[in-house]
C-alpha cells in the first residue's frame, strides 16, 4: 500500500516532531528531507561544491551528529536555493515516498513539488516568536552562547531565503491543511495531524 503524508512548513514550526509522531502512530516510514540539504550544506562548509555534494550524498552524510547547528542550517538553505542541488535530490525523495507501507516526508516543497499527489498534505506553521523560542531552547542546550535575538534573526533570514527562492519556494500547497501550532502544545498538534490523516484514510 502506498500512502504519502507530506508535511511542509518553516523552520521550528513543529513539523519534525509531528512527522515523527504521525509516522510512529501509523507505522509509516519517515524522511526528514531537511537532513538532505543540511548534509549538502555541511559538505559545502568543508569546501565542496554544492552540486557535486548533492549528487553523491551517502547514508553516512545523513547519520552525522553535527547537522543540527545554525551554521549548517544557513549553508543548507543557501545550497537549497540552487536548482541543480534540488534536482539531484528529487529521485531519492520520490522513491522514499513510493515505498510500500506508507511514508511521511517533511520539508519545504513536499506537497508542492516532490509529492504533488500525496494523500495528505499538511502545512505546519507558528508565529516567528514562538518558533524562535522553541529553536532557542533546543540550541542553547548544546551551545550556551546561543542568544534569542540571534536565533530569531537566523530563522527570519532562512525563512526569507526559503520563501523567496525561484525554485520550489516554501509555500502551502493549495490543497494543504494548515496547522498553526503557535498556541498548541506538542500533544495537541500531533493529535490534530493524526486526525487529518485518519480522515484521509477513511478511519473511524
Ligand atoms: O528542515 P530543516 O530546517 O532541517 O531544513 C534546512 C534547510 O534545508 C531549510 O532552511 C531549507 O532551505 C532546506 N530545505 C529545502 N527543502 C526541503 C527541506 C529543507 O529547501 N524539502
Amino acid at each position: 500500500m502506498q500512502f504519502t503524508v507530506a508535511i511542509d512548513g518553516p523552520a521550528a514550526a513543529g513539523k519534525g516532531t509531528i512527522s515523527k509522531a504521525v509516522a510512529a502512530h501509523f507505522a509509516f516510514a519517515h524522511l526528514d528531507t531537511g537532513l538532505l540539504y543540511r548534509a549538502v550544506g555541511r559538505r559545502v562548509l568543508a569546501g565542496e561544491d554544492a552540486v557535486s555534494a548533492a549528487a553523491d550524498l551517502a547514508p553516512e552524510d545523513l547519520a552525522r551528529d553535527d547537522l543540527r547547528n545554525a551554521q549548517v542550517a544557513q549553508a543548507a538553505s543557501k545550497a537549497a536555493a540552487l536548482p541543480e542541488v534540488r534536482a539531484a535530490l528529487v529521485a531519492f525523495q520520490r522513491d522514499f515516498a513510493a515505498r510500500d507501507g506508507g511514508a511521511v516526508l517533511d520539508g519545504r516543497d513536499i506537497g508542492t513539488v516532490i509529492c504533488p499527489n500525496a494523500q495528505v498534505k499538511l502545512y505546519v506553521t507558528a508565529s516567528d516568536i514562538v518558533r524562535a523560542e522553541r529553536r532557542y531552547i533546543e540550541l542553547v542546550a548544546r551551545d550556551s552562547a546561543t542568544t534569542r535575538a540571534g536565533v530569531l534573526a537566523d530563522l527570519k533570514a532562512r525563512d526569507a531565503r526559503d520563501s523567496e527562492r525561484a525554485t520550489a519556494p516554501l509555500r502551502p500547497a493549495p490543497d494543504a491543511v494548515v496547522l498553526d501550532t503557535s498556541d498548541m502544545d506538542i500533544a495537541a498538534a500531533v493529535q490534530a495531524a493524526i486526525a487529518v490523516v485518519e480522515k484521509a484514510r477513511g478511519d473511524g
